[in-house]
């Protein structure tokens, strides 16, 4: 290739490059526009469906050479951009969620830094402060994440709102009790019956539910939901996301339970067929989930189904994540399944709700590896 014609595709890109610049800015004006709207309109800068619409569109519009892959990081980047963009440039009353801290030493907390936290109890198992302190630290943002063990779930609302909290995460035994006591909750997590994220505004605490997303996300390492039917054992609030989730996404939920009058409500809620969890051979599906809490540290060597059922699915999954391969797992494994930990769906709880609250893409693989080494290490120590 000679010199010139080299100098010459350079120009190209060069003009390219400014070309390209100019439409990303335009891109942005319009983003902070719909920010302005979204601010007084009090609706969330984030919006996974809309996110989730545009990646949609521009994987049918691409032509290529660039792969769907390129294109989703790409477009990752700008619409973080936009996100903080809207944060910062529609509000009159803009306040900064999150600033970056230079030094990530926690001796660099000030007035200045954005508190988080997870209300529980008990709380000291949790992995959800290391995952996302991580992931704060990792990305420069001057923010802390602590565990509340709550006795007075009223006053720690009270106290946090008083305190200027940005956001929570809420655990067992809260999800369903916390939505007397906040100011709004979401659409998903009204049906879902169950709130597992708070964002505190200037005024108002909304409360909204990650665990679905988080749910989804592992059955889809498996297999595409749409078009697929899913047998889902148990009735409780775990089983509430998963249901949603599964229903949301073009799936087919049967549930079993243990308890009929209970299964039987959340079927007719959902609009799906019940079976007693003492004829579940009798149901017939592609994946199996496990939303009981059978086979958790440290009663590892229960199961929640006979083994002999397993055989009859293509997939298992579970949602508890301790141990990360449930003796469910195992056993599906041996039985030829595909299966997947609920280590999965916890992590992809906990990136929802990081994006909620700051608006950045979550560092995902970071917090995967921290809660696989953290599981691994409670694994040692317990053994
Ligand atoms: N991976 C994650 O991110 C994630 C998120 C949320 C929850 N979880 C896990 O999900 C599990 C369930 O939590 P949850 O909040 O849904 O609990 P929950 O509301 O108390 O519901 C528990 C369900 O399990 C059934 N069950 C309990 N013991 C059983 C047994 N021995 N045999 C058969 N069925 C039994 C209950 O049936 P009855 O109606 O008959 O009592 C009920 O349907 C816990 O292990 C929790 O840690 C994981």
């Amino acid at each position: 290739m000679s010199k010139d014609s080299l100098n010459t595709l350079r120009r190209t890109i060069e003009d390219l490059d400014v070309a390209l610049l100019k439409v990303l800015n335009e891109r942005a004006s319009v983003s902070v526009q719909i920010g302005k709207l979204k601010d007084q309109n009090s609706l969330s800068i984030y919006d996974r469906r809309r996110e989730e619409a545009i990646y949609g569109y521009l994987v049918r519009h691409n032509e290529g050479p660039m792969k769907t892959s390129d294109i989703n990081r790409i477009f990752s980047e700008i619409i973080s951009v936009s996100r903080e963009l809207q944060s910062t440039m529609s509000r009159d009353d803009y306040e900064p969620p999150v600033k970056s801290r230079a030094d990530s030493n926690t001796n660099a907390l000030s007035g200045e830094t954005s508190v988080y936290g997870i209300l529980g109890n008990p709380v000291a198992h949790s992995m959800s402060p290391l995952m996302h302190n991580a992931a704060f630290t990792l990305l420069g943002i001057d923010a802390i994440y602590l565990p509340f063990e709550v006795e007075d779930l009223q006053g720690a609302v009270a106290g946090m709102k008083a305190l200027r909290i940005k956001g929570a995460s809420v655990t067992h035994p809260f999800k369903t009790q916390i939505i007397g006591l906040i100011d709004e909750i979401d659409d998903t997590a009204e049906k879902i019956g169950a709130v597992n994220t708070l964002v505190f505004g200037k005024e108002r605490i909304r409360g909204t539910n990650t665990d679905w997303v988080g749910a989804v996300r592992c059955l889809e390492t498996l297999l595409p939901i749409e078009g697929h039917r899913f047998v889902v054992l148990g009735a409780g609030g775990a089983a509430r996301a998963v249901v949603f989730g599964i229903i949301s996404k073009g799936g087919k939920a049967i549930v079993v339970n243990r308890s009929v009058e209970e299964g039987r409500a959340l079927a007719e809620e959902f609009n799906c067929v019940f079976v007693p969890l003492s004829e579940i051979e009798s149901a017939r599906g592609d994946c199996l989930v496990n939303t009981t809490p059978v086979g958790m540290y440290p009663k590892e060597n229960e199961m929640p189904v006979p083994r002999q059922v397993l055989g009859t699915y293509k997939a298992v999954a579970d949602v508890i994540y301790n141990p990360l391969k449930t003796m469910l797992l195992r056993e599906a494994e041996a039985a030829g399944c595909m299966v997947a930990s609920g280590f999965e769906m916890f992590v992809y709880q906990g990136t929802e709700q990081f994006t909620i609250w700051t608006g950045r893409q979550a560092p995902v693989e970071l917090m995967r590896k921290l809660v696989v080494e953290a599981l691994a290490q409670h694994k040692a120590k317990s053994s």
